[in-house]
């Protein structure tokens, strides 16, 4: 059955899922302090790149599904169910700032005039729903009843409609029948398992799923600096050990580190959530370590070869932290520029999707050169570098490539592309770990 939705915040988990919400039938409203954002979604306009996403929210706003307010209490006051999907950024020790949705709660108490369930989508530390339960109750205007539920929200970028369209689960952590019943007919239209557990259980899940999909990627890291020692190949020990169902192919794949808005912070936050609690998580401070490590390797395998690297022209594909995506927070590869740039080196970036995201943060100048075809960034190069795993890379004429550079060293940093039939163009190729 349909339900009236509010959804506040329309970032990447916000937009989305209130979108694709909408998509199965239900009615939508997301809110969003921002003017600039809402007057764009007004116009038209999506304020994030997301495969399928301008489409998916173009449909539903047309069939009057999907609405836009910069108002929370119009998204409170119109819905049975309200969503928390607000940034939890960083805090320089590890912590998660939690302001914004102590803001949203106390804004949604405000507003509170009749019995409403209150969904925290956002990623969040372990009690967070007692805490935004605390504040409602404290800063409603008059004694309303509510219920609070912990729904983390699993989709990755550049891959997010999908992902919330056919999710692998959906976890609903609350006391009460009466919003779990709710959160299974929210939920129904998607047909996937639902796991029905306590607020602090569910809000551990999230935390304890992405440190361990972190954790396998410093794992295969780290195997990828035995295979390098050793002259083996990563990516074959990788395919032998994912087919061990236990294991699994997936997020298995080495590279120069994982990045992005969610594995770098959730993991720092896990860490201390755990030291609050009095858990010193000493494997997960390892699988920082060997992130931060894979950096500096990979850097010194550029240095090695080129031996200075002052002044040389090195062409970096890839920006974005993964594919498929504009999304440049906390990018391994603008890390790595800059670590190029530190070392005085010059550089011809280029990434499908994510120039103008990047522009602010690695100004072009006598250094950067912004190259708009991806085929263009080799001439005059010393060197290539792929930094980030656009499948595109790997079709680019690579024999024209070859003869456009002035020297044809190749450093795959995400093992994307074909060792032998690079060389067999000429190339000297350096992956990681084969
Ligand atoms: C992640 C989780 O996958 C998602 O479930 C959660 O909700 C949010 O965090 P996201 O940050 O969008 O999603 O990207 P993801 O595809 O998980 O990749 C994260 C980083 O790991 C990227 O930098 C990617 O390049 C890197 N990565 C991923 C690897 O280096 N190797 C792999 O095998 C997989």
């Amino acid at each position: 059955m349909a339900k009236r939705l509010g959804i506040i915040g329309t970032g990447y988990v916000g937009l989305v899922t209130g979108a694709c919400f909408a998509e199965v039938g239900h009615h939508v409203i997301c809110a969003d302090n921002n003017a600039g954002k809402i007057a764009m979604l007004h116009a038209g306009g999506i304020p994030i790149y997301e495969p399928g996403l301008e489409e998916l929210v173009r449909r539903n706003v047309a069939a009057g599904r999907l609405r836009f307010t910069q108002s929370t209490a119009e998204a409170v006051d119109g819905s049975e169910v309200i969503f928390i999907a607000v940034p939890t950024p960083p805090q320089p020790d590890g912590s998660v700032d939690l302001s914004f949705i102590e803001a949203v709660a106390r804004e949604i108490a405000a507003s509170l005039t009749g019995y409403r369930i209150i969904v925290d989508k956002s990623t969040v530390p372990v009690k967070t729903a007692e805490k935004v339960s605390e504040t409602i109750r404290r800063y409603a205007k008059t004694k309303v009843d509510f219920d609070v539920v912990s729904n983390p929200e699993f989709l990755r970028e550049g891959f997010a409609v999908d992902d919330l369209m056919k999710p692998d689960r959906i976890v609903i952590g609350t006391s009460g029948p009466r919003p779990v019943a709710a959160m299974k007919e929210i939920y129904a239209p998607f047909h996937a398992p639902v796991i029905v557990t306590d607020t602090s259980s569910a809000e551990l899940i999230k935390h304890a799923a992405n440190s361990f999909l972190a954790l396998k990627i410093s794992y295969i890291n780290a195997v990828a600096a035995v295979c390098e020692a050793a002259g083996a190949n990563v990516s074959e020990v990788a395919h032998g050990m994912g087919m061990d169902e236990r294991i699994g192919r997936r997020f298995l794949n080495a590279g120069i580190g994982f990045g992005g808005s969610c594995f770098p912070k959730d993991l720092a936050a896990f860490i201390k959530i755990s030291s609050q609690l009095g858990y010193d998580f000493r494997l997960l401070k390892e699988v920082q370590s060997i992130n931060a490590e894979q950096m500096d390797r990979f850097v010194s395998k550029v240095r090695d070869a080129l031996w200075v690297l002052r002044d040389k022209r090195i062409g970096v594909l890839g920006l974005a932290f993964k594919q498929n995506t504009d999304d440049v927070r906390q990018s391994p590869a603008l890390e790595l520029c800059r670590r190029l740039l530190g070392e005085g080196a010059l550089l011809r970036v280029h990434d499908p999707r994510a120039m103008e995201t990047a522009r602010p943060v690695l100004p072009p100048g006598p250094a950067v050169e912004y190259v708009e075809a991806a085929q263009d960034v080799p001439v005059g190069c010393d060197a290539l570098v792929i930094a980030t795993e656009w499948p595109e890379f790997a079709s680019l004429d690579w024999a024209k490539a070859r003869r456009d550079m002035v020297a044809p060293l190749l450093f795959d940093g995400r093992n994307l592309l074909d060792r032998a039939a690079m060389e067999s163009q000429g190339f000297i190729y350096r992956g990681v770990g084969r």
